[in-house]
């Protein structure tokens, strides 16, 4: 094969962000936003990354030379790099690869942009040769998000290749909640990028400085993932709406809201959300509305966009990566 092209769905962490990582389960869907990859084969022995993410760049032996994006570039392309060399070992192949990447996905908003990108590039690059496995490219994108995200759980490349919806936690990994309720999002943008680290680390400041608090809020938040877990199969979307919004409450009693994340909630309850909250780390981010149906979520994505905010509206995904 001369092209090889493959897409991958970017994420929402629907519950359970933070606590997740002290063990509490977690529940992310994937959405139909995707990062879709173009490989070719080419005869230089080098790797071409170009991106309209901001940065391009070309690695041969070990030295980079970014095209665009300055100093960036690297720390963005690196993961991709590392993808495509994974792939290429895999394979026992030793050609030049030039990769085009196109993103319909926000960065830095905890939207698993990094996750779909690496997921896609790998299956993109492997296709080149034969038919990509899924477990096998879930597997390269981990291993290649890594060298991003050290500590990475690995949730968001999994939910990016298999699509739908998932439970998981440290204990027990992944559960794939099966589900075909359509849910209707709404996402908002406060424009504020977070470090997920930073955020991660404040979060385990809190923790020691409020233990028993704590304690009392993971209970909570688990308790709420697996009323969430029950109620999603069965499409109950108020309950759904309202354990969001719970889960919200505790989100803000850790720190890890926002003025903008609660301006946007605000506007989105009043525009008759079922419930929202922020998704992922927080400190800005993202935030998402559940709609009853695809007009509220237009009307709710409207409201959000009249106060000046970006907004847009997503289904869940159920088709994971598609080559
Ligand atoms: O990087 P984000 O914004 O998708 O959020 C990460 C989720 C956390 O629970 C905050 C951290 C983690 O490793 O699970």
């Amino acid at each position: 094969m001369t092209l090889g092209k493959a897409s991958a769905p970017a994420k929402v962490i629907l519950f359970g962000e933070h606590f997740v990582v002290y063990g509490n389960p977690a529940i992310l869907a994937s959405i139909s936003r995707r990062i879709t990859v173009a490989a070719h084969m080419t005869s230089e022995s080098k790797i071409v990354i170009d991106s309209d993410i901001g940065a391009a760049g070309e690695y041969s032996s070990s030295a980079f030379k970014p095209i665009k994006g300055g100093k960036n570039a690297k720390e963005i392309l690196d993961p991709l790099h590392n993808a495509i060399e994974q792939v290429l070992a895999a394979r026992n192949e030793k050609t030049g690869i030039k990769v085009d990447v196109f993103s319909k996905v926000p960065h830095g908003l905890g939207l698993g942009s990094s996750a779909a990108s690496c997921v896609a590039t790998v299956a993109a690059v492997d296709s080149l040769f034969g038919k990509p496995d899924r477990q096998k490219v879930c597997e390269q994108a981990i291993e290649s998000e890594r060298i991003v995200h050290k500590n990475s759980s690995g949730a968001d490349c999994y939910i990016s290749t298999f699509g739908g919806l998932i439970h998981y936690s440290k204990l027990a990994g992944f559960t794939k909640i099966e589900s075909k309720s359509p849910l209707s999002i709404v996402i908002g943008s406060t424009g504020v990028r977070h470090s997920t680290g930073d955020l991660v680390a404040s979060v385990k400041k809190f923790k020691d400085r409020n233990e028993v608090l704590f304690d009392d809020l993971a209970k909570r938040a688990r308790d709420i993932c697996m009323q969430a877990v029950a109620a999603i199969p069965s499409g109950k979307k108020e309950k759904v709406g309202e354990l969001l919004s719970e889960n919200q409450a505790l989100l803000r009693q850790i720190g890890v809201s926002h003025e903008k994340a609660d301006d946007l909630i605000d506007i989105c309850n009043k525009a008759g959300a079922l419930g929202s909250k922020i998704t992922g780390a927080g400190g800005g981010g993202a935030v998402i509305a559940l709609a009853a149906t695809k007009q509220d979520s237009a009307k709710i994505g409207a409201k959000i966009k009249a106060q000046g905010y970006e907004s847009f509206e997503v289904e869940i995904d159920f088709k994971g990566l598609v080559v």
